[in-house]
């Protein structure tokens, strides 16, 4: 468990208190984004920049269960490919052949070798050339120097992350903050990818308050859940919210050393820039909000169970969806909004913390590039 972050009994000590009181954890300060930053192309790539010299989450351990098995899309716009190798280890490289640059594997699957669709050089799930055809056309080529371009990988805590563009090592980036979320009886049950047409750090501010519940989710969210009662805590750049369900009252009879979070409330962790892991009573997901342009972005969703009731499973991701069909309204009506020029800056007000951590977070990281 990481240092930074409560345990069970006293996240849930801390929500009671709020209930009771009718209060939330409040940030230090109002936090004043400029609107340049959500519309402005440069911005777009210094982030894009920032993404890429990041230890990110790329996809969970459990997407890569067997040797062989491999993951590729994109990240930060860069097209990179994971797979689990013979000796056990996960290596990430650039997703293209050393050749004449055929992107070498789409989508996921499970392969011996990759092989490139065009003139068939082999590469081993290490990313060594194995084999070129008619070698003898190729006089000089080192394959040795030839194999794929690896980049730097790291498997941790249930998941695989990347970091493309290597400016400093694990430990300073405060990977070992982060909490072990899946243990081995976490298995991959579905993925699933959607586009929406907004710029993709509206869709982090969204994922990080709980004070559009009540007037957003009027009829998904909020009968089951509380409006605008959450813990917010910080572990280095990240964020974990809790947000609690009605049910967690519960929860009140029981000595309080044995209030358990699974069932009672969902923990929204956003892992810096733009990553989430989030608890569900019956599964959970790790999500990735891919930039595609500046009004544009890819949802990565990853759904993980440690069981094997379908029926629950699926009634919980349709109701899960439903709910963030809503945010994604919200979504594209501030992205339409921004057009307007009414704002000249975002206001994220005192139970907004999460959002101005992660505002602050990244304006010193693009600060920091050269
Ligand atoms: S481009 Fe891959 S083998 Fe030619
Ligand atoms: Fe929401």
């Amino acid at each position: 468990m990481s240092q930074l972050l409560a345990d069970d009994p006293t996240v849930i000590a801390r929500l009671f208190e709020h209930i009771d009181r009718q209060t939330t954890d409040l940030s230090e300060g109002v936090w004043r984004e400029p609107v340049e930053h959500y519309i402005s192309r440069q911005r777009f790539d210094a982030e894009l920049r920032v993404m890429r010299r990041t230890l990110t989450p790329f996809c969970p351990s459990a997407a890569l269960s067997e040797t062989g098995s491999y993951v590729a899309r994109t990240a930060a716009l860069t097209p990179i490919l994971a797979v689990r190798g013979n000796d056990g280890k996960v290596r990430a490289f650039r997703n293209a052949c050393r050749h004449r640059g055929v992107q070498l594997v789409e989508g996921t699957g499970c392969k011996k070798a990759l092989t490139c669709r065009y003139h068939a050089w082999t590469y081993g799930l290490d990313g060594q050339l194995r084999g070129v055809p008619h070698e003898y056309g190729f006089p000089g080529l080192d394959k040795g120097k030839t194999g794929l371009v690896p980049v730097h990988t790291v498997e941790k805590h249930g998941l695989v992350f990347v970091n493309q563009d290597m400016t400093s090592d694990a430990a300073e980036q405060g990977i070992e903050l982060i909490p072990d979320y899946f243990d081995e009886s976490w298995r991959l049950r579905a993925t699933t990818e959607l586009e929406f047409d907004f710029n993709w750090k509206i869709f982090v501010d969204g994922l990080l308050e709980g004070y559009h519940i009540r007037s957003t989710h009027a009829d998904t969210f909020y009968p089951r859940q509380y409006d605008n009662i959450n813990v917010c805590e910080y572990f280095g750049r990240n964020t974990r919210v809790s947000y609690p369900y009605r049910s967690i009252e519960k929860q009140r009879t029981r000595p309080a050393g044995e209030r358990r979070a699974t069932g009672a409330l969902t923990q929204l962790n956003h892992l810096f820039p733009n990553v989430s892991v989030a608890t569900f009573p019956t599964h959970m997901t790790m999500a990735v909000i891919e930039p595609l342009s500046v009004d544009r972005s890819r949802l990565i969703t990853y759904f993980l169970a440690n069981h094997d009731d379908e029926d629950a499973l699926q009634k919980a991701r349709d109701f899960v969806t439903e709910g963030t069909t809503e945010d994604r309204e919200m979504g594209v009506a501030i992205q339409k909004g921004l057009a307007s020029r009414a704002n000249d800056v975002f206001i994220f007000g005192l139970f907004e913390g999460g959002s101005r951590h992660f505002h602050r977070n990244l304006a010193s990281a693009i600060e920091q590039l050269d």
